[in-house]
């Protein structure tokens, strides 16, 4: 299966000056191919990276090897399709008008703590939204936002007890997308997060920094701020699993991220796209960080492998130069900041539909 090359010259502007540090790159290339992780770094690294603003580690889980599973199921699935005939050369073409649409009923939490009460206005979270359904248009997935809430509480505007949180704020089913914007997320208590984030994974080994999708831009090294991190699919959630299964899914996002949030460069609503793709069970393009020609990366044919997380918006870039295609620095799925975004690819935009049938729909 040969990989469609892919790749948009971005004429957004290079926001070079804030990149220029490069001790993190080692921190997200880490031995083993785990991305998101950042067990293998020191404290050195650690420290170092929190003066440096980018999207760095992402918070989202490392797939289950049951996910990792699906998505190569689906893959096969959907080529058997297009050899059917079922996802025909126009699938390179495929628009809103073409496909049914899928309807993700939507909840908004705005968490703030007592001194930023102000901080997320009406239009930021009308503009997110908006940037949210249109980013998922073309894949035909639209967003039904069925009600914002706003919560006050210093402890969980810091994610702090986020299990309580979630239980008091979740609403619908496995199907219902929930996205908290918290003013202070941060990992203020690792261990307590991890047993609650990944407790469906097992994962408890990997739990630093592999969980959330860290952008620091704090100005204490003591609690650096994240930029988000969702739940992926879990496939053993069916129709009759009890909300003591699922009660954390969802995502949770700095709410300074949201369009017209503080964050230079990262205040354009980018984080929640690429955040709610890992809801939808999309990995990073970047997933495997190796390019061994054979490797899975991140099972969608369309993106050209790559071995590292983009940082920043550069003009270009080719981790992987002996093989087809460019870095998709303006995926939703990489690493570049808001200013790179651009959309997801054909074959992106079949697997989040076919997740959504197989993992979410009816659940
Ligand atoms: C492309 O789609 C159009 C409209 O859905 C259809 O009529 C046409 O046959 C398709 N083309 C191919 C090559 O399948
Ligand atoms: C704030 O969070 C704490 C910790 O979970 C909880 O005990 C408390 O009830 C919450 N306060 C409100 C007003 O919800
Ligand atoms: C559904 O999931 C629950 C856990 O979420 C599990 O206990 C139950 O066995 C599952 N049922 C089926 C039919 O797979
Ligand atoms: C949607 O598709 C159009 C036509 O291919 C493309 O120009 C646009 O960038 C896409 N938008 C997104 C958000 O993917
Ligand atoms: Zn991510």
């Amino acid at each position: 299966m040969h990989r469609i090359l892919r790749h948009t010259l971005i004429l957004a502007i290079v926001s070079t000056t804030v990149f220029t540090g490069s001790v993190s790159a080692s921190t997200r290339q880490t031995p083993n191919n785990q991305v998101d992780t950042i067990q293998n770094s020191d404290a050195g690294d650690i420290q170092r990276r929190q003066w440096l603003p980018q999207r760095g580690v992402c918070g989202t889980e490392e797939p289950s090897s049951q996910l990792k599973a699906a998505h190569k199921r689906l893959s096969l699935t959907e080529y058997r399709h297009a050899e059917g005939g079922r996802v025909d050369s126009n699938a390179s073409r495929a628009t809103a008008d073409s496909l049914p649409r899928i309807n993700v009923d939507t909840w908004f939490h705005v968490v703030s703590t007592s001194d930023q009460v102000n901080l997320v206005t009406n239009l930021m979270i009308a503009s997110q939204f908006m940037y949210l359904q249109q980013a998922y248009q073309n894949a035909s997935i639209h967003y039904n936002l069925m009600g914002v809430d706003r919560s006050i509480n210093d402890t969980w505007a810091r994610n702090g007890d986020s299990a309580a949180m979630k239980r008091t704020l979740r609403k619908g089913s496995y199907g219902t997308l929930n996205i908290y914007f918290q003013t202070n997320l941060e990992v203020s208590d690792p261990e307590g997060a991890s047993s609650r984030l990944y407790a469906p994974f097992g994962h408890h080994h990997q739990h630093h920094g592999q969980n959330f999708d860290e952008r620091d831009v704090s100005s204490s090294p003591s609690s650096p701020n994240l930029l988000g991190f969702c739940t992926l699919p879990n496939p053993d959630i069916n129709s009759t699993s009890s909300i003591d299964d699922y009660f954390n899914d969802g995502c949770n996002i700095l709410a300074s991220t949201m369009p017209g949030g503080s964050i230079e460069h990262y205040n354009r609503g980018g984080t929640t796209v690429h955040e709610v793709g890992h809801w939808h069970g999309l990995l990073h393009t970047f997933q495997g960080q190796t390019c061994s020609a054979g490797a899975d990366g991140d099972y969608i044919s369309d993106t050209p492998q790559q071995s590292t997380p983009t940082e920043g918006c550069p003009a270009s870039k080719d981790s992987c130069p002996d093989l087809p295609g460019m870095d998709a620095i303006s995926n939703f799925m990489d690493y570049s900041s808001d200013d790179c975004y651009q959309s997801f690819t054909t074959e992106q935009a079949m697997r989040m539909r076919s997740m959504w049938s197989t993992m979410r729909e009816g659940k």
